[in-house]
């Protein structure tokens, strides 16, 4: 008898978890990220995704195998699900707004193809950012930076080492002589390792004709120099901002003013 109630719950609860991990899962993969994530198949650049490395407000950001057997990172910009259907259900079949219709959508395809375009103009600058691999609708897919399946540690994980404020701020300056400003700098965008340091998430990086763009640099001098001052790296703001916008990259910001 107990059993017998038992293997009659059993299903309903596999029910309950399938019908919870369905919903996870058109979280994570809406239908447009499906798609894109076929496509990308398709095309050879991966083979396989294999597990979420970080789930975020704006994006998520997965492992994946290509059929070399080397790793690459998905980053998926979220298409609010939610919200979009919630509005879309009062746009359907209203022809005011029709021009409004998808524009969301085209909102996030652009934040993706622009974080692309800026890790290209990263890597032919040789700043130290994943470099691109291919970009499709709302997603990017770029170098892994990590090892073992596993991403290296945010600056703000795992603390400062030497010589890691001289390589980000130098980093800053080949962009800016490259004409980009990230714009979202700070210990939590920085992922570091034995070696250099590298700047991620690229996506509202903006060229220098950006209205804002030298506020934006100021901001995340600004950033970066307030965190390594808090482990008594002090520069000036001043100075540092100066030699970042004047002429070529030079090795580090202290050789700047030197001559030779
Ligand atoms: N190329 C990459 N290689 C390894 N891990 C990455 C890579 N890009 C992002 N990540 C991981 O995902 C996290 C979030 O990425 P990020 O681009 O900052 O997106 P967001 O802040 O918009 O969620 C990072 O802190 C890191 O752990
Ligand atoms: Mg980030």
């Amino acid at each position: 008898m107990a059993r017998r109630v038992s293997s009659r719950k059993r299903p309903a609860r596999d029910d309950f978890l399938l019908k919870e991990r369905n919903k996870i899962e058109s979280e994570v993969f809406d239908r447009a990220a499906l798609l894109a994530l076929a496509k990308i198949m398709q095309k050879g650049v991966i083979e396989r995704v294999e597990y979420p490395i970080s789930t975020g407000k704006e994006a998520n950001v997965f492992l994946a195998t290509s059929k070399g057997g080397e790793s690459a990172a998905v980053k998926i910009y979220k298409i609010e699900t939610t919200h979009f259907l919630r509005r879309k259900e009062y746009l359907e079949g209203d022809p005011r707004f029709k021009k409004f219709r998808g524009r969301e959508r085209d909102l996030v395809f652009a934040f993706a193809q622009k974080e692309f375009k800026n890790l290209q103009v990263c890597e032919r600058a040789g700043v130290h950012a994943p470099k691109p691999l291919f970009f499709q609708k709302n997603i990017v897919v770029m170098e892994f930076l990590g090892r073992e399946g596993k991403a290296f540690p945010t600056l703000i994980e795992a603390g400062p080492a030497e010589g890691d404020l001289e390589s980000i701020l130098l980093d800053v300056k080949r962009a800016y002589q490259a004409g980009l400003v990230h714009a979202d700098l700070s210990e939590y965008n920085i992922l570091v390792h034995e070696g250099a340091p590298y700047l991620i998430d690229w996506g509202q990086g903006v060229a220098l004709g950006h209205k804002k763009a030298q506020e934006y640099l100021e901001r995340d001098v600004g950033n970066i120099l307030k965190y390594f001052a808090s482990f008594g790296l002090e520069k000036d703001p001043k100075a540092i901002l100066a030699w970042i916008r004047d002429g070529m990259p030079t090795s580090s910001p202290e050789a700047a003013p030197r001559k030779g």
